[in-house]
């Protein structure tokens, strides 16, 4: 138990029952009811620190982006405007989530893929700069207007991340350019103008080799060379996106930010003044390793089924975190009460969705569970309530910010109004 919560100091062991920050689970399951996500602020703002201060000791001229994909709560997304990071939308509604949240034009980049005509003009529109995946959307772009910015996401044919979900670049990424279409598209913005420019690339995510970023940012530093030769630009940023890993398994290494950020700074001053690229800024946008760890999600046991094998029931299933269900995914289980307890029984913790992949953990080894518990399902910050669904006409649960002893609800629980409202019964349908 001790090893799963080694990396995690917002959660304690406080005789055998969960405390986040420094509140109870079991107090806040009592007061908001469950399924609930719980977000430690603390950990947030620790997390993005840790980014920022290896940033500046590394790579002074650099900027940090949060990828709001990862997390798009209003609140979460405060905490990190005060921390002074810039959002990366990936469509429209996240561009006005940005801007709600505070952040000003300049400190949003638009990172679409795959842009319809009406995104691409709500982009130009909003006055951020837009960052396109393909050389039809700089085109298009570029006919609906003069962006202030130009930037594009290119596949620079090396791949991050070890689940196959999870892998962005290479021969089966549908994500970004090739060089030769990424040089078309900046040759064609330079003519239409444009005096900025930025190059962008998101290879893999949930990385926990600190090596691996150096390699990328390698990669992406030969493209812009290239393009550099060919078109005669500069470029104002070199975006290497997020991809940051947490260690999902108690047992998985802990990724070495600081040292990530320093071999990188050192492959990309190196880069840039052996393929002469002036003074870009280095570029870091992350999601997951940010709110990924500071978020747990707190689930009822309501049934125990003693059938083949152990299920635990619970109240939260795929339509509340799909992580396990869409990847494989891992997500440690803490029982409440029973910390200190030893992992007696294996069993497989399953919502209550019709379907038979609906299942949190499969043949997992946890203390014995009994009906009423309470338990935490960790590292739920980043894809986790993003990724939710009504599927079988289920609630979106409640999300909670716990700082210190208290903690405030920052996103209510749906009712039917908020799932069904939206529908329309035709008069004929009606008698
Ligand atoms: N930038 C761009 C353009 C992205 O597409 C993403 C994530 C990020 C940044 C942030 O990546 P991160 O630092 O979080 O690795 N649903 C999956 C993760 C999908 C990530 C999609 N793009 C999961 O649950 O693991």
């Amino acid at each position: 138990m001790n090893k799963i919560l080694r990396n995690r100091d917002f959660l304690k062991n406080r005789k055998g029952k969960i405390l986040i920050e420094g509140v109870t689970a079991s107090s806040l399951a009592k007061k908001f009811g469950t399924p609930l996500y719980v977000y430690s602020e603390s950990r947030i703002r620790a997390n993005a620190q840790r980014i920022k201060n290896a940033l500046e000791k590394f790579i002074p001229h650099s900027k940090l982006f949060y990828a709001i994909k990862a997390n798009n709560n209003l609140s979460v997304l405060s905490i990190l405007r005060q921390e002074a990071l810039g959002a990366d939308a990936a469509g429209p509604y996240e561009i006005e989530l940005a801007k709600k949240a505070g952040f000003s034009k300049s400190k949003i980049l638009y990172s679409g893929v795959f842009h319809s005509d009406e995104e691409l003009k709500f982009g130009l529109k909003s006055g951020v700069a837009i960052n396109v995946d393909s050389l039809s959307a700089a085109k298009r772009l570029l006919h609906f207007g003069k962006p202030p910015l130009f930037s594009m996401r290119v596949n620079p044919g090396i791949a991050g991340g070890k689940i196959k979900g999870l892998v962005f670049a290479g021969a089966d990424a549908k994500f970004g350019e090739s060089l030769a279409n990424a040089t078309k598209a900046f040759r064609l913005a330079k003519q239409r103008g444009i005096k900025k420019f930025g190059l962008h690339m998101m290879t893999g995510s949930c990385v926990l080799d600190d090596k691996y970023f150096g390699a990328a940012t390698t990669k992406l530093l030969e493209f812009a060379g290239k393009i550099r030769k060919a078109v005669g630009i500069q470029f104002e940023f070199i975006d290497i996106g997020g991809g940051l890993g947490i260690p999902y398994r108690a047992k998985e290494k802990i990724l070495d930010v600081a040292k990530a950020i320093r071999v990188t700074a050192k492959i990309f001053r190196d880069g840039v003044s052996k393929f002469q690229l002036g003074n870009p800024q280095l570029m870091l946008e992350p999601g997951r390793y940010i709110v990924g760890d500071a978020g747990v999600l707190l689930t009822r046991v309501g049934t125990v089924k003693q059938a083949q094998k152990i299920f635990i029931g619970v109240d939260a299933g795929m339509q509340t975190l799909l992580r396990p269900m869409l990847y494989d995914a891992w997500h440690e289980i803490l029982v409440d009460g029973k910390l200190n307890s030893r992992a007696s029984q294996k069993v497989s913790v399953v919502g209550p969705i019709c379907e038979n992949t609906d299942q949190l953990a499969r043949d997992r080894l946890l203390p014995k569970i009994t009906e009423k518990d309470l338990l935490a399902i960790l590292d739920a910050g980043a894809y986790g309530f993003g990724m939710g669904s009504n599927y079988n006409t289920r609630a979106r649960p409640a999300e909670v910010l716990a700082k210190g002893k208290s903690a405030e609800l920052i996103r209510g629980r749906e009712g039917i109004s908020e799932i069904i409202g939206k529908q329309k019964i035709p008069q004929r349908l009606k008698k």
